[in-house]
């Protein structure tokens, strides 16, 4: 039921734009090239029956072409099930800029951005994602109103991150729930990989919640600077998965779960912010239903980010947002139940919801 995702290689192999475009139906991929702010970004639009597809833009050194095509795809697949299942009236979309954000991000390059995404007019919103800042957004704005996430003194809704790491948190609570019988972290022991944006802010609510934190990041600087504000411990050992703790909360970046890491997880529940955690949904989904572990879906429980800015578009304040995102603790709780009294795995219960809210629309539309 669940269309798989095609690896770079995969992908290679098939036609290289209508076969990829088809590989789980995307309506439109955009390529926008400009020599002089050195601008290569991918837009992929995957699916608008429920509204504009709004998605994040990252910024990221990818290996080849081919890797940045895949993980738009990928992430913009995502997006439509997100909003789908979060009851909001959006569809999928993202974008992938190539390069280093840290050297190649210059505002002339995105304004330029911005004036492709301006092209569309409106098909595709965009916001923030890894490598991005509220600020970029705030650029962005010069140049097309199709943006969100950008300053709340530019009447935004701001950095999105706390809130997609409340949602995490409700969705890590309600997956505790249903495989611990509580959801109190007390003395859980979770492992945060990733403690940029999001992976702080839950860490902060872990530590409020009496759980033993324990963090990983490549970038030593901010381990020691997480490390000594909330106390968690950093993560010396050289095997992450194998490491025996009740809950993995993957943060950095998406396909940790794969070929060489699933049979190592020790991990009893995997609840995270990271996109695209199974690097193949249909056989690491399947894996974890079969080891018992808990996979509680990432387009399900990191969508608080989606609802802060969708604030921007319907015009709802904070206390929407809040209830809109503490809502992810009953939706994981009720996809979790459905997985088991179906005997699917966990992502196949949310995205028979998320795909019969789109059919639904579909032919009411029709
Ligand atoms: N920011 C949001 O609101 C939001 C919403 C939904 C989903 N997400 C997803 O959550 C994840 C984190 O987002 P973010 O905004 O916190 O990004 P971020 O860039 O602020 O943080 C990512 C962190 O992961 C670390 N990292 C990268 N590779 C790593 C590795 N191999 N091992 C350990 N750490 C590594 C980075 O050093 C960084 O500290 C991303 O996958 C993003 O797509 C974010």
């Amino acid at each position: 039921m669940v269309s798989d995702i095609l690896t770079p290689d995969q992908l290679k192999k098939v036609d290289p734009v209508f076969g990829q475009l088809s590989f789980d139906n995307h309506e439109q991929i955009v390529f926008c090239n400009d020599k002089d702010t050195g601008l290569k970004a991918i837009i992929g639009i995957h699916n608008t029956v429920l509204g504009p597809a709004l998605g994040g833009t990252r910024m990221w050194q990818y290996a080849n072409e081919w890797e940045a095509l895949n993980d738009v795809l990928r992430l913009s697949r995502g997006m439509t099930y997100k909003s789908a299942i979060t009851g909001l009236n959006l569809g999928g979309g993202k974008a992938v800029i190539i390069g280093d954000a840290k050297t190649q991000k210059t505002p002339e390059l995105m304004r330029r951005f911005g004036e492709f995404v301006h092209s569309l007019s409106g098909k595709y919103i965009t916001a923030e994602d890894v490598g991005m800042e509220t600020s970029d957004m705030d650029t962005v704005r010069e140049v097309t109103p199709y943006v969100t996430g950008i300053s709340e003194s530019l009447g935004g809704s701001g950095n999105p991150s706390p809130i997609t790491a409340y949602g995490v948190f409700m969705g890590m609570k309600a997956a505790s729930k249903y495989k611990f019988g509580t959801d109190d972290l007390e003395n859980k022991s979770v492992l945060v990989q990733g403690i940029g944006h999001v992976g702080e802010s839950l860490v902060e609510h872990l530590t409020n919640d009496g759980a033993k934190v324990i963090i990983s990041d490549i970038n030593e600087s901010r381990l020691e600077a997480v490390s000594s504000k909330y106390g968690a411990t950093i993560y010396k050992g050289s095997d992450l998965y194998s490491e025996p703790v009740d809950i993995y909360a993957p943060c950095a970046l998406g396909a940790t779960i794969n070929n060489d890491t699933i049979n190592k997880i020790q991990a009893k529940v995997i609840a995270g912010a990271a996109n695209n955690q199974l690097a193949n949904e249909v056989v690491h989904g399947k894996l974890l239903q079969e080891k018992g572990i808990v996979y509680a879906p990432d387009f399900l429980i990191n969508a608080g980010g989606i609802i802060n800015v969708y604030a921007e578009l319907e015009k709802y304040g904070k206390a929407e947002i809040m209830r809109k995102t503490e809502n992810i603790y009953n939706t994981t709780l009720e996809i979790l139940n459905n997985a088991e009294k179906n005997s699917v795995t966990t992502l196949d219960a949310a995205l028979t919801i998320a795909k019969n809210r789109i059919a639904e629309r579909k032919n009411k539309n029709s």
